[in-house]
């Protein structure tokens, strides 16, 4: 059977299309948001909490606690169960439009009304532009498989704009063993860890910390998270 790993990896023609496409046809839930896998949820939140608890005690780190940033937000599921809870205000950005409205009339209504939570882009990572210095923290998770190589690297360097003074961009994606795994039904790429950080490096970005996903069910990806901040902060 041919191995679906590739060390290369060229997008079709239709690459956002397709993933659009497949996500309008996602029912506007977390387990839609889950890829009907809802028994991560609880040990997803519990991890990325410690994630962002341990950072905040990193003695080279000064993020702030004022904005954060969701990218590939979805229903605003990692908005309403942490992000809002370590920051006064979250931001969301996210391609299906149908999710954003989802969020804003139910899923994230009480956040909004308590203004907690405030803009809703709706827009691909590859073409969303940050207002400058805004976030503490810009937090890509589970979308970042959607951009291409070029697109994943301009999107970061375009993040690192939006950073407030001490910023960070944390990143929780699967990874790969090695190579590209291609997903053709929702037009997406999985990275092996390296190519990942080939990519971070090009985009001007060190990693300062990074923590394993742990007690996800046997036979996932394995999940990473890293945290990146702009090589001329040092
Ligand atoms: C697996 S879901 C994850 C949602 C959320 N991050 C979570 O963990 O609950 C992937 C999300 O990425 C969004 N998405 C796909 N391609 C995107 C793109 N190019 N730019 C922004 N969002 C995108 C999808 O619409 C979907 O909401």
């Amino acid at each position: 059977m041919a191995d679906p790993r590739r060390t290369e990896f060229q997008p079709t023609a239709t690459w956002y299309e397709d993933a659009d496409k497949y996500w309008k046809g996602v029912p506007s839930s977390v387990d839609g948001m889950l890829g009907g896998l809802e028994e991560v949820h609880a040990p997803d939140i519990r991890d990325s909490m410690a994630f962002i608890d341990r950072l905040r005690k990193n003695p080279s780190l000064s993020f702030g606690s004022s904005y954060a940033c969701d990218c590939g937000a979805g229903i605003g599921r990692v908005t309403k169960y942490f992000l809002s809870t370590r920051f006064e205000k979250v931001d969301l950005v996210e391609q299906n439009s149908a999710f954003l409205e989802a969020a804003a009339s139910s899923y994230l209504k009480d956040e909004r009304n308590a203004g907690r939570v405030c803009d809703m882009f709706p827009v691909g990572l590859q073409k969303f532009v940050p207002q400058k210095s805004r976030y503490d923290v810009i937090w890509c998770q589970w979308v970042l498989s959607h951009l291409t190589d070029s697109d994943l690297a301009a999107c970061l360097k375009r993040c690192v704009q939006g950073l407030a003074p001490g910023g960070i961009i944390c990143i929780k994606e699967n990874v790969a063993s090695r190579g590209y795994v291609l997903d053709s039904e929702d037009s997406s790429v999985t990275r092996a860890k390296s190519l990942f950080e080939s990519v971070f490096a090009a985009a001007g970005l060190v990693v300062v910390d990074q923590m394993i996903q742990t007690d996800f069910p046997q036979g996932l990806f394995e999940v990473n998270m890293w945290a990146l901040k702009p090589s001329s902060d040092n």
